[in-house]
Parts: C-alpha cells; structure tokens; sequence
C-alpha cells in the first residue's frame, strides 16, 4: 500500500527534520523536497564520514531511492552539482521539477550586500528571496529552460535585464550564460516533470515522504513575518510545491526540539540570552548547518508549538534532541504570553505584538534520563493533543524511541 507522508519543521528551522527524515526514509521509495533551496542544511554521517546537503533530500544514501526537487523549490545549479559529487557511488534517481526556479548568481550578490548593508533579515546569502522574488514578478528563469538553449539565453536576458538596475559590479551576461550551460549539463537528465512523475509512483503504488526545509514559523505567510523565508514551510506547501492533490496525503508528522532554536533576526519569546542560553546551545551544538552562524536558544514555546500543530494539520509529533535539557536543574515550557496585562494563548500574527510578549512558564524539575523526563513529555502531549510518537535523545540510531 502505498503511503504519503509530509514531515515539516514546527519551530524555526533546525529541528532536526533531516535526521529524522532519514531515519523514516526507509519506509518509503520517493522523498520529495518542496520549498526553499540551498538556504536549508543537513549534516548526515555514516561510517565515519559526513555528508552535507543543502538541497537533496534526505536519505538518499541509503540507495535505491527516489529524491525530487519540487516545483515550488528555489534551485541553485553550482550547488546542487558539488552536493551530488558526494552522492558518487550511490544508487539513486534524482527527477528536478521542470517549473523550479533557479537561483542566478545575481541572487546571491543581492542577497549578501543586503545582508552587509544592515537591512536584511540576517538571511543565509543563498539569494533565496531574490530568486522567488523574480519568481513572482513574473522575471524568474525555470529549470525547464536548461533544456533549450535558445530559451535560456532569452528567458535569462529577461531576468538578466530586470535584475540589472541592482548590479553594483559590471557582470557579463554571456559568462553568467555559459556558467549555466556548462554546470547545467550535469543535471540536464534529471529535470522534467515532477508532478507527473509522482501521479504516476501513486499509481504503482510508491510510498512518499514530502520534506518540508526550515520551519513553520518561518514561513512567509504564517511566520514571524518580515524575519522568514520566502516560501511555504508549512505541510500546505507540500501540496503547491509538488503540485500534488491533498486528498492522496495520508499524514503530517510534526518535528519539533525539545527547546527552541532560531538564527537570523526576529522576535523569540523564549530566549535565554544568560548563562543556561550558553549552556544549552553548547551541549546542543547549535551552530548553523549552512552558514555556521550560532544559533539564538531558549526555552520550548507551546503557544507557537500548538499553532504550528494546528496550521500544519500534524497527525503525529516527534521531539528531537532531549538529552540537551539533560541535566538541567530546572526546565521551563512556555504555556502563555502575557501581553499589555492579558493573557494571550494564541500565537500572535503579527511580530509587532508577538515581539512584545513576556512568555508565562511552567517549571519542571531537572531530568537525567527518558524515564525521568516522563512528566514533561506527557505535559507536552495533553496540552497539544497530539501524541509524541518518536522521540530523539542522541545522535545515534539506537538514542530514537519509537512510542
Ligand atoms: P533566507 O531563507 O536565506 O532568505 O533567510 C531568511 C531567514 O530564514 C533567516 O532568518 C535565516 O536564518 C532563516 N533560515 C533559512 N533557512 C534556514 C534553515 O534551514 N534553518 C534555520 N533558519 C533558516
């Protein structure tokens, strides 16, 4: 029988979604990314030596699999070429959709002076937002144009032209033409019609995993807005960035750390910026996949917790990293934010009213173990009422309880 999966992050970002992923992924034939692009990272090691990737999805180590970089995906060729030099050796298929957007060099530049000049959102400089910006402006180059030289060179002078009034260097369009054609050989195989390609895996039966980069709250909708990414981070995404029917999704697992995590600016109610702040992200290792930036830490935040459960639909959760909190004499889980003298119990839509909250917590007892952090996982579980199936307490396999 086959089986559809989407797995989204519930915080922001770094969850451990790709750990996760790739522990499931040998449930299922096909993992699908649907949003974002080289902005998202993951770190996987076997035997003894580790991978990064950026775009591919999880799991294709394992070989025999199907990886698909969705419609909705932002796709940096350079990277994405040097990403599956470490694939050399595996069996497996990539299929990148003809209708992604390409990331142009032209993006990054854009991307890292904004970042300089102060007024970013303290992105990841992997030219994201430019690139769906162009996306949605209607200039945006496809991974379908590869195909054709002579619809490349025409779409990318057009995005070429529209960019052009935001070049601070001179950069040569045929050299940036040339780049594209050279690097896009590589991969010239593997782009076609991904959409298509999973109603037909659906029809023989394939089982799915859609995996979801960054997370809920970074969302350019429903996120922390204007601190979020430029796509859909949420499980809705799946469906528009794989251009696939959501009557034929079977469930949505929520991922979630057992504290809170967040790099770049934008408001975090529960941030711990004293001494615990330090410890949990140093016993946590929280530094950036992607830019190796530290990673701003606190407390885990239930009322943006049981939003995300909510506008994600999650049938299931998994919490990862608890053995961080091991040890702590007390862990706090925020159950409220007071705001202007009242209780808010909803995640505020605005970052205005949201940056303004004071977190009300609930204190538990430090724990030293899974047994003994019993009372905070079951606290979690009543008051999200969602059930906590896999919890992850170490970088081994064996440190992944299935409940
Ligand atoms: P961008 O996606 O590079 O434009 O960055 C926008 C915001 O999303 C910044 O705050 C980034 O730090 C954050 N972000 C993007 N990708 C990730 C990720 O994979 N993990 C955590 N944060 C991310």
């Amino acid at each position: 029988m086959s089986k559809v999966s989407v797995i989204v992050g519930l915080q922001w970002g770094d969850e451990g979604k790709g750990k996760i992923a790739d522990f499931l992924s040998g449930d299922y034939d096909i993992i699908a990314r649907f949003q974002g692009g080289a902005n998202a990272g993951h770190t996987v090691k076997v035997g003894g030596r580790e991978y990064v990737f950026h775009q591919v999805p999880s799991g294709l180590l394992r070989g025999g699999k199907v990886g698909i970089l969705g419609a909705g995906m932002v796709i940096d060729i350079m990277s994405l070429v040097e990403e599956l030099k470490q694939l050399e050796g595996v069996d497996y298929d990539l299929v990148i959709d003809e209708r992604a957007h390409l990331v142009l060099p032209y993006h990054r530049l854009q991307d890292a002076r904004q970042e300089e000049s102060g007024r970013g959102v303290g992105s990841t400089r992997r030219g994201i937002s430019q690139a769906y910006r162009d996306k949605y402006a209607r200039f945006g180059v496809r991974a379908g144009s590869l195909l054709d030289e002579r619809i490349l060179k025409e779409d990318l002078k057009r995005s070429y032209e529209f960019n052009s009034r935001h070049f601070t260097v001179n950069l040569d369009f045929e050299e940036i033409y040339d780049i594209l054609l050279t690097e896009s050989r590589e991969i010239r195989d593997m782009i076609g019609d991904a959409s298509l390609y999973l109603r037909n895996a659906i029809e023989e039966g394939k089982s799915i995993l859609m995996e979801g980069a960054q997370g809920t709250l970074l969302d350019i909708d429903f996120g922390t807005y204007p601190y979020v990414t430029s796509s859909h981070t949420i499980s809705g995404g799946a469906l528009v960035g794989l251009g696939f029917p959501w009557k034929r999704v079977d469930e949505v697992i929520g991922v979630f750390k057992a504290y809170t995590t967040r790099v770049g600016k934008g408001p975090f109610p529960t941030e711990l910026v004293d001494e615990t702040g330090n410890q949990l992200r140093e016993k946590g290792g929280e530094y950036g996949a992607t830019t190796g930036r530290p990673r701003r830490v606190g407390w885990l935040d239930l009322v943006a917790l049981r939003y995300a459960v909510w506008v994600n639909g999650v049938d299931y959760l998994v919490m990862t990293k608890l053995d961080v909190l091991f040890g702590f004499p007390e862990v706090k889980v925020a159950v409220a934010y007071r705001l202007q003298g009242m209780d808010v119990r909803w995640f505020p839509a605005s970052y205005h009213r949201l940056a303004r909250v004071e977190p009300i917590y609930r204190t538990f007892p430090g724990f030293d173990d899974l047994d003994g952090a019993r009372d905070y996982i079951s606290f979690i579980e009543d008051y999200l009422g969602v059930p906590i199936k896999i919890i992850s307490y170490g970088m081994d396999r064996e440190k992944t309880v299935l409940r």
